[in-house]
């Protein structure tokens, strides 16, 4: 694991900081999904970017179910939305590919993402810009040879927080 701070990136206008892990296999992917719901102790807005098939689902399925979702996570690629309760909180899981304008959301009802108590997981959000809350995390996922490489972003205090706490 490396660990850097600084600059570079701008959501909000500015980084906390950083971290950094391969993961070689999924079920590192799954493994550092776990440890977060582990430090989940509040809603969280975590966006989920990377290519097709770098894990974004796998995270995604692995942190609700480490969150205690006992039913199947679907893939939302068609539904764009699937919610769920997490530990009692209102959990929602978006896939936005398929989105071609930020518009063809509005009928989705998406005043509910902005509970701050919600656990609000966005597949490809950047196609859901400016009809989304603000991410406290970004995970970008990329392909390393065989394996991935995460690198999780802060972008607000509590966003920061979870970070810095992830084991
Ligand atoms: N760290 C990893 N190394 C190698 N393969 C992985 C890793 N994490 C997940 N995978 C695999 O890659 C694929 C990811 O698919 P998916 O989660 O649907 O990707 P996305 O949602 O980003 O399009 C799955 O086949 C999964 O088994
Ligand atoms: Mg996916």
């Amino acid at each position: 694991m490396t660990e850097r701070t600084g600059s570079g990136h701008a959501n909000a206008g500015h980084i906390e900081y950083g971290r950094e892990w391969p993961l070689p296999d999924e079920a590192a992917t799954e493994a550092l999904a776990v440890r977060l719901a582990h430090v989940l102790d509040d809603g969280l807005v975590l966006y989920l970017h990377g290519p097709l098939g770098a894990g974004k689902t796998s995270f995604a399925r692995a942190l609700l179910t480490a969150l205690g979702v006992g039913e199947r996570v679907k893939s939302p690629t068609y539904s764009l939305v699937e919610s769920y309760m997490a530990r009692d909180r209102p959990a929602w899981h978006l896939d936005l590919y398929r989105i071609a304008d930020p518009g063809e959301l509005e009928w989705l009802g998406l005043d509910a993402l902005a509970e701050p108590a919600a656990l609000v997981l966005v597949e490809w959000p950047e196609r859901g810009a400016g009809a989304l809350p603000a991410a406290d995390l970004e995970l970008r996922l990329d392909y390393a040879g065989l394996g991935r490489q995460a690198l999780l972003r802060a972008f607000t205090a509590r966003g920061e927080r979870l970070l810095a706490r992830l084991p």
